[in-house]
Formats: structure tokens, sequence, C-alpha cells
């Protein structure tokens, strides 16, 4: 069936994440950071997803911003960084991430060839504005969707839900696009196309789905969504 709608997950997917540990580690006086930039990035992003599978499953939500700093809490005390306004520092360029580079010419093309285009995020309306914005990504979206109108986090079937429910499309016309190869993986079991953009080359996620298609970026999105 003809792909009609193509959504993309947002942290490590159109944002990338570890920019923000990157770029404090480059500003003057980081030495202590400079040091472990990667490793933090690292724990923040893990103790972030694993906060939001802990807060799922014990019935536990919180909004994404809550998580992301108790994540990066337990991350920086992991790497010895006690530093205030380095934390505040880190949070405030989560807020503003970058998107990877190829991002608006892809998303141009997609419009282009008439599809719909819309982010399904565990972010809080709040956050993926903010990213939206930095990121200059306003007029290449139909819509950003996220988890906070059925409060659960991914990968919980109400919130893959809201992409039907916003565009009338049936799961098939759907090409979802994700980094987190456990989303990817969960969303090609609801029933949507999927690609998992594996920049990292990680393993598979051992779980009873697959995502459909792994891509290395983001460059080769519009002609996948014809070919299908
Ligand atoms: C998101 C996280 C999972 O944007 O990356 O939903």
């Amino acid at each position: 069936m003809t792909i009609t709608t193509c959504v993309f997950d947002a942290y490590g997917t159109l944002f990338d994440v570890a920019a923000a540990a990157r770029i404090a580690a480059e500003e003057p006086g980081r030495d202590a950071l400079a040091q472990c930039w990667q490793k933090l990035a690292n724990d923040w992003r893990l103790k972030q997803l694993q906060y939001t599978w802990l807060r799922a499953v014990a019935d536990a939500h919180g909004d994404f911003w809550d998580v992301t700093q108790d994540g990066l809490d337990w991350a920086m005390e992991n790497n010895g960084l006690d530093d205030m306004e380095l934390r505040e520092r880190l949070l405030q360029l989560y807020w503003e991430l970058q998107a990877y580079p190829e991002v608006p010419e892809m998303l141009g093309r997609l419009k282009a060839a008439g599809l719909k285009t819309a982010i399904l995020s565990n972010g809080s309306p709040a956050m993926l504005d903010g990213a939206v914005k930095s990121a200059g990504l306003v007029e290449l979206l139909d819509d950003v969707l996220s988890v906070e109108t059925v409060g659960v986090f991914k990968p919980h079937k109400s919130v893959y839900d809201l992409v039907g429910q916003r565009f009338g499309c049936a799961n098939e016309e759907v090409l979802f696009v994700s980094s987190n190869g456990w989303d990817a993986a969960a969303s090609s079991g609801y029933g949507f196309q999927t690609v998992w953009v594996n920049r990292a080359g990680e393993p598979m996620d051992r779980l009873p789905w697959k995502p459909a298609n792994v891509l290395k970026d983001l460059t080769t999105i519009p002609e996948l969504a014809e070919q299908l």
C-alpha cells in the first residue's frame, strides 16, 4: 500500500541528543566534562529511557522533562560531576537541540511529494515546541504529536494510536522512522511500515518484532517512502 504519512521519533532521530554534552564540553572551563562527555551523554540517554519504561509499567507517569532531568542527575553523579551551573547549561542545550544536517531537505522532499509529515514523541509539548522551533522545522511538519495526550510513554499501543486518530490513515500507510531500535521494532509490531535509523551500527534489539527497514541516516527516506 502507498505511504501517505511519514512519522518520526524526535530525540535521537531528528534531533541529535548527544549534542548537548558535546557542545558543553567544548566550552571554556569544562575540563571535567571534556574528559567524560560521551559516557555522560550515553548514561543520560540510557537512564532517561529506562525511566520512561519503568514509569510506564509502574503506572507512574511523569512528563519527559522530569524524566530527562532525573536521567541527567543520575548520569552526572555516575560521572563524578557535581556542578549546578553545568546541569542548567546541559538542560538548556537539550531544550534547543539541533536537527541532524539532512533533516530539513529530507522533510522538504516528503512535503513536495505530497506526504503528511509529523513527529510522534515521548517529549512534552513544550520541549518539542522548543526543539522544533530552534531547529527551524515548524513549516516542514504537519503536526507534532506528544505522548502527553495519552499520559503513557512509548512503546504503549495508545501512543501509536495517536497517528491514525490525527491523520485518519490506515497503519500500513504510515512509515514510522525511529533511531531507537525498540521503538522501530514495537511500531512494526503495531502495524506501521518502519525504518530503524541505526547511525551507530548497533546490534538489533531482541524483541518479538523487527523493523522492516534499516538505514544509516535519514537521507533516503523519501525514496523509500516512494517505493513502498
Ligand atoms: C522520543 C524518544 C523516545 O522522541 O526518542 O520519543
